[in-house]
């Protein structure tokens, strides 16, 4: 039976791809260093699908590994998760978030027309936006200078997939643009891990809701948004996790020397003030917040226009900004009991 390859599958999103692609009875293959992932990603998928994932414990930068794992297994379509993701630190390490995110991606594109797998679907970000001009983004906005080393690899990753394409790999893609992912399955089994302190907002948000953080600091006030706080598109893993499903049936159909870009958010924009107050009707006490002063980088407001996504890939996101905090809160009590 033919296998699909989630290289980063112990990770956040890997984990919940993972879950759907089983749900839906794919044969998955897991490839992880377990460099920002906990090896219990692999019982808790389990305990959720009843499947076991084969897990390939290893570096998609070390080509003689990745050259095995294709030989090993009859792989039909790789999903590239497996990046370094950490703005700030990308700032402070540049040319480890280089090296580990283009590297890897360079090696899985020789690799599969080596072995002449053909679909790729990869993680970019719609942080290759940077602050748009006009709202909702498209596709075809145009791409504005990145922030950070972490949102250059993926802007370099994009050109990158384009001109091997382009050259005539003989291979397909798509490459899928995340807005803000959060949730957690709705199991609450699973969930986003962050090590250390959280820099993103809802796992500060649900370890403020546990009292492991004292409080939340809302990064500004005086946005020129309906409450002063800055707007993002968050979308629910589950639902992320889909959008690669349906890019993985729709470049099925496709000639090779193919690729598309799809955003992949609700196309709902929610203030920082909006998500507490979404959390606040899971908890017994309001969450505490003081508000300081803006996040250096920090954009004011952005959000999807997923029509392409909706249209083309045939995709829809179901899940609410009550059911992304809800399942987030959830996440955190179990993973306080399971440690
Ligand atoms: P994550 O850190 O939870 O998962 C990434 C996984 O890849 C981790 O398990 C890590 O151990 C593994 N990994 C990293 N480098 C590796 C390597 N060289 N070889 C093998 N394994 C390696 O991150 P995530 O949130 O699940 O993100 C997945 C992808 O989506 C990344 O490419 C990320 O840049 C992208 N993305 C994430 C977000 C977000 O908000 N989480 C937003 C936009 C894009
Ligand atoms: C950040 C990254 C982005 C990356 C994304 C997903 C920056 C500048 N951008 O996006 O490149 O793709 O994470 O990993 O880091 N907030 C608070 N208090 C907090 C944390 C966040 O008020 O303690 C606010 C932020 O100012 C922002 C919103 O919450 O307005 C969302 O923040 P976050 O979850 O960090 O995501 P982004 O900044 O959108």
């Amino acid at each position: 039976m033919k296998t699909i390859l989630v290289t980063g599958g112990t990770g956040y999103i890997g984990s919940h791809t993972t879950i759907e692609l089983q749900k839906l009875g794919f044969n998955v293959v897991i490839i992880d260093n377990l460099s920002n992932s906990d090896i219990k990603s692999l019982e808790r998928i389990k305990s959720i699908t009843g499947i076991e994932a084969k897990f390939e414990y290893g570096d998609v930068c070390d080509k003689s590994f990745l050259d095995n794992i294709f030989q090993k297994y009859e792989i039909s379509s790789i999903i590239h998760f497996a990046a370094y993701k950490a703005v700030g630190e990308s700032v402070s390490k540049p040319i480890s978030y280089y090296s580990n995110n283009l590297i890897s991606l360079m090696n899985i594109l020789e690799t599969m027309t080596k072995h002449s797998v053909k679909n790729l679907i990869f993680s970019s970000s719609c942080t290759v936006y940077g602050q748009p001009d006009i709202l909702p983004v498209t596709e075809e906005t145009e791409l504005k200078p990145a922030n950070s080393p972490y949102g250059n690899t993926k802007k370099i990753s994009e050109d990158i997939i384009i001109d091997f394409i382009n050259s005539g790999a003989d291979i397909r893609a798509v490459i899928l643009r995340y807005f803000n992912p959060v949730g957690a399955d709705m199991s609450g089994k699973i969930g986003e891990l962050p090590q250390g302190i959280p820099n993103n907002l809802m796992p500060y948000i649900t370890q403020t809701a546990l009292g492991i953080r004292e409080k939340l600091m809302v990064f500004g006030n005086d946005y020129n948004t309906n409450d002063g706080t800055a707007i993002r598109d968050y979308i629910h893993v589950s639902d992320l996790a889909n959008a690669h499903i349906s890019a993985m049936n729709y470049l099925n159909d496709k000639p090779t020397k193919f690729y598309d870009i799809f955003n992949v958010g609700t196309g709902e924009g929610y203030s920082v003030m909006q998500v507490i107050n979404s959390i606040n009707k899971f908890l017994t006490s309001p969450l505490p917040y003081q508000i300081t002063e803006r996040r250096q980088g920090d954009i004011e407001k952005i959000w999807a226009d997923p029509s392409k996504a909706n249209e083309i890939l045939k995709w829809q996101p179901i899940y609410s900004i009550d059911d992304m905090t809800s399942s987030a809160l959830n996440w955190e009590k179990f993973l306080r009991q399971d440690k």
